[in-house]
């Protein structure tokens, strides 16, 4: 069996970096989502929970309505701090494809940012492509009939080419950033003095890791992409566990992300990089 993705420095780094966004408004909008799709389950599962943040906010929405929650992550650094975070949550270390749960014991599942590690690490590093849909089958087997799963990710943005402007610290950064990023060639057009030609996918790709450059996620970011899903895939993948896609939401616009590092884009417009994907677990599983 393979090594967690997260060790104990990345999970520790990890955590700081999520406790500083907790509030800002990108974050707010993914908590939001999720609460207001998580309809009136009572018996509710966070896959890759780490240390439990999106489960308090699922504890706190619920007030005093008695719910069961649960949270797995395969990283047990990433999860020591879980019983702090939501005391009321039971939390075990556990991969996704093999969960510690009897048949239809959840109302919901989630998976917040948690199913591209899973795509990427079981289909460009490790060899195993069927990781991502035997998860899904997994999930499909411990929720309910009639339950939901919802699924939170990053959203290929597609073909196509935009065109930006950056200052002398962004120009640097994408300098550092195209020599570090080894999941694929990153191959930005020079333009003029401080205009780029990327791809849609290499912008996403930059603006969504530079934070990482230097810190003890370098590695692990530069090995995967940010550009995983598109919404045919996702639905394909749900219909093949036996769940019906009911809602599709894109949501966070790559523009955020470009004015939080002062990158103005020139020519192309702004996309929206992450999704929600509602899904209802059918009353038969699925064709496996
Ligand atoms: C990017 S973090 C997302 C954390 C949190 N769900 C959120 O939305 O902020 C991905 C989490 O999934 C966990 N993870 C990755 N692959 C996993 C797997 N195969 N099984 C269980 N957990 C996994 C990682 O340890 C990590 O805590």
């Amino acid at each position: 069996m393979r090594k967690p993705l997260y060790d104990r420095q990345a999970a520790e780094f990890c955590q700081s970096r999520e406790l500083a966004k907790r509030w800002v408004e990108d974050d707010e909008t993914r908590v939001q989502l999720i609460l207001e799709h998580l309809g009136d389950a009572a018996s509710i599962l966070d896959i890759g929970c780490g240390w439990g943040m999106m489960l308090a906010e699922v504890a706190k929405a619920r007030e005093r309505r008695t719910v069961w929650l649960a949270g797995i992550d395969e990283s047990p650094h990433r999860l020591q701090d879980l019983r702090v975070t939501c005391p009321c949550a039971l939390g075990a270390v556990a991969r996704a494809p093999y969960l510690p749960f009897r048949d239809r014991s959840f109302d919901a599942v989630i998976t917040s940012q948690m199913l591209h590690e899973v795509e990427l690490f079981g289909v460009e590093l490790f060899g195993r492509p069927e990781e991502t849909s035997l998860t899904v089958r997994e999930i499909a087997r411990v929720t309910r009939p009639g339950g939901r799963y919802l699924l939170l990710d990053h959203l290929d943005p597609g073909h196509g080419t935009v065109d930006v402007s950056l200052d002398a610290r962004g120009r640097e950064l994408l300098t550092r950033f195209a020599d570090a990023f080894r999941y694929r060639p990153i191959n930005p057009a020079k333009l003029g003095p401080d205009r780029y030609r990327l791809s849609k996918r290499d912008l996403q790709d930059f603006v969504t890791k530079i934070w990482s450059l230097g810190s003890p996620m370098e590695t692990m970011e530069m090995e995967e992409t940010h550009c995983v899903f598109t919404r045919n895939q996702v639905k394909t993948l749900l219909e093949s566990a036996g769940f019906d896609l009911v809602r599709w939401i894109r949501f966070e616009p790559i523009r955020t992300d470009l004015s939080h590092h002062s990158i103005a884009l020139v020519r192309g417009q702004s996309w929206r990089r992450k999704f929600l994907a509602v899904a209802r677990r059918g009353r038969t599983r699925g064709r496996w």
